[in-house]
């Protein structure tokens, strides 16, 4: 028999605080996350599943609750070897304040400016040191979607990314287009997320099963 496979999801939006009531952030619902990994569960498999915050999580999942992207990392480098496939669904923010103010900014006559700095790309880390492992990942784009999507696939070194529009963001359809390395694309238009999360599952497992078979021949 073989062995359990184990899923590293990772889902919602991350929150980057300016002060103790401030933040950047995004809309994502984490709906596409929920459905990844229900249908990870369906297929048998264990699921790590790092989230910022969101309304509902899915059950029968080691759940591990964050709100930043360096919380995000943290967990991730915890769980990163036990995972054998990988797939961020996360709108991780991209930059978060240098600064975090310890008191409630107050309003003046005066312009304020907010210095950014980059967070880690947590996915690239991730494909950057995989070992037998499957990595992807989404693009969300607002222009030039399949080939940005592209460009991030091999960035990245993912083997699999899906891209969509921003109008998938909180929604229950999305329009998807799942991107293999060997620049084929799946188009799934206008569908319910778990009908694209399942689809995403199925090739993540098929990708992980071919390292496998390849490693017996040689
Ligand atoms: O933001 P970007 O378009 O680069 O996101 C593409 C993929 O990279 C997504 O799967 C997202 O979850 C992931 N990502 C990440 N860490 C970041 C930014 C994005 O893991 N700091």
């Amino acid at each position: 028999m073989s062995k359990k496979l184990t899923f590293l999801i990772l889902s919602g939006p991350t929150k980057e605080y300016i002060d103790p009531v401030r933040f950047i952030s995004n809309n994502s619902s984490g709906k596409m996350g929920n459905a990844l990994a229900e249908a990870a569960l369906i297929k048998g498999c264990n699921v790590i599943f790092i989230s910022g915050p969101a309304n509902t999580f899915p059950s029968n999942v080691k759940l591990m609750e964050i709100t930043t992207a360096l919380e995000m990392f943290k967990a991730v480098k915890l769980n990163f070897k036990k995972s054998d496939i990988i797939i961020s669904a996360a709108a991780v923010s991209d930059y978060r304040p240098v600064k975090i103010y310890k008191h409630k900014i107050k309003k003046s006559s005066k312009k304020i400016l907010i210095e950014f700095t980059q967070n880690p790309d947590i996915i690239k880390y991730c494909g950057k040191n995989k070992k037998n492992q499957i990595v992807t990942g989404f693009a969300l784009e607002t222009k030039n979607l399949i080939n940005n999507a592209k460009m991030k696939l091999k960035n990245k070194n993912l083997d699999l990314i899906t891209a969509n529009a921003n109008e998938s963001i909180g929604s229950d359809n999305t329009t998807a287009y799942i991107i293999n390395t060997d620049g084929s694309v799946i188009e799934i238009k206008n569908k319910d997320k778990k009908i694209v999360a399942e689809k995403i599952i199925n090739e993540t497992i098929r990708l992980f099963n071919n390292i496998k078979a390849d490693k017996k021949v040689s």
